[in-house]
């Protein structure tokens, strides 16, 4: 979507896949879903190096809401859970220097059960998050079909625009249509979306990750093309810091939602986040490969048939990803190859190591490369210069 908005995925934080539903204040006032635990994570975004790294985004997912809508026929939060109401709430978050996203949903009900966004409410909705300061609307889809959401998603997307007020917008239109042409039109949807989710809701475990992983990649030619600046795949949340990955795990879903330039919105606690949780997802070079101003999705480029996965993403001014993931269940495997064999175009490298901080030099083209990758885990490298963020205009850049 053409509205100057996310010209790189967004970066931040979501309720859902940690939080879930939880509204049960009373039994468990620290996790529910509540004014709190946004401030307490955007206290947490501004004070633990988060907002620097471009991690901007707090997000508001389900059962925030009140049962019904108020007299007047807008959506109000849920009283005792917030009781400063949505728009403190946005004024906390811009304070310190962050943005508020908020969800609704096209259809009936949300898929909780919450007031729905039905087509004669699009615009009321769209003018209630504008007034209360909203920067990013996550618009799902449970409870409607798929003539409602085909007239919904661009209504609302219309809406929003009417506002004046720039606000980032996320579709789950795709995901409701099964995520692959003819059903869903990506050309258009970059259109009318700012990002788009095509697939199944992440759970914390490897699996999960894993599914998500190999549907991207099955279905590349559809979907890779259709990701750049202003328009991207959604994946889903990162879960970094919760129950289900191993620490290879770990960084192996943040090596290739880098590669997807996929968005990195970490549903995690990060009041109790652990330093190596942190570490990973605080690694400025993977979070400057996700953020590469070109935003050309990466691709996996081959499966070994010893479960190894080799994945690439072109980067500006000439500078290339690579990840390599082990898929093994046995010990750190050994992988050779050569840039060459890769179809890489030909010339000298030198190539970094983004978790070890190693770097590999003197690589050439036909140079036969060792790397060790560990079960269930990822080599990255990067090789060129890497900017990260375009309008950070930082540049890191590598090898020394
Ligand atoms: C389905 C979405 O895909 C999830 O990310 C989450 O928003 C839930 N709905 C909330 O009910």
């Amino acid at each position: 979507l053409d509205n100057g908005l996310l010209r790189t995925p967004p970066m931040g934080w979501m309720a859902w896949e940690r939080f879930r539903c939880d509204i049960d204040c009373r039994k468990d006032p620290t996790n529910c879903i509540s004014e709190k635990l946004f401030r307490d994570m955007a206290d947490r975004l501004s004070e633990d190096g988060w907002r620097e790294l471009g991690y901007e985004y707090v997000m508001i997912d389900d059962c925030w809401m009140s049962m019904q809508r108020g007299s007047d026929g807008r959506l109000q939060p849920d009283p005792d859970r917030f009781p400063g109401g949505i728009a403190n709430l946005a004024r906390y978050i811009h304070d310190r220097g962050l943005k508020l996203g908020i969800y609704a949903d096209m259809g009936s009900a949300t898929c909780m059960g919450f007031p729905g966004t039905t087509l004669d409410k699009v615009e009321l909705d769209a003018q209630t998050f504008a007034s209360w300061g909203v920067d990013y609307l996550k618009f799902d889809g449970c409870h409607s079909n798929a003539i409602e959401q085909l007239i919904g998603y661009p209504l609302m997307s219309k809406a929003l625009n009417w506002t004046g007020r720039p606000i980032a917008y996320s579709c789950s239109l795709p995901a409701y249509l099964g995520g692959l042409p003819p059903n869903v039109n990506y050309s258009y949807l970059g259109n009318i979306c700012n990002l788009w989710r095509n697939y199944d809701d992440i759970e914390d475990s490897w699996a999960s990750v894993k599914s998500i992983l190999d549907w991207y990649s099955t279905n590349q030619d559809d979907l890779q093309p259709a990701a750049g600046p202003g328009h991207w795949n959604d994946p889903d949340m990162l879960i970094i810091g919760n129950f289900g990955l191993s620490l290879d795990q770990a960084q192996a879903q943040m090596a290739l939602w880098a590669i997807m330039a996929a968005p990195l919105v970490m549903s995690n606690d990060l009041r109790t986040l652990s330093a190596d949780a942190r570490a990973i997802l605080q690694n400025r070079v993977a979070i400057g490969i996700n953020q590469d101003p070109r935003g050309i999705q990466g691709r996996r480029l081959l499966q070994e048939l010893g479960h190894i996965e080799v994945y690439w993403r072109p980067l500006s001014h000439s500078a290339n990803a690579l990840v390599f993931l082990s898929l093994r269940q046995d010990m750190p495997y050994l992988y050779r190859n050569s840039l060459a064999n890769l179809n890489f175009p030909a010339g000298s490298f030198e190539a970094y190591d983004v978790f070890s901080g190693k770097t590999l030099s003197g690589l050439t083209d036909h140079t036969i490369f060792t790397v060790s990758i560990n079960p269930s885990g990822v080599v990255m490298c990067v090789s060129g210069q890497l900017f990260y963020g375009s309008v950070k205009e930082e540049a890191v850049k590598f090898p020394g």
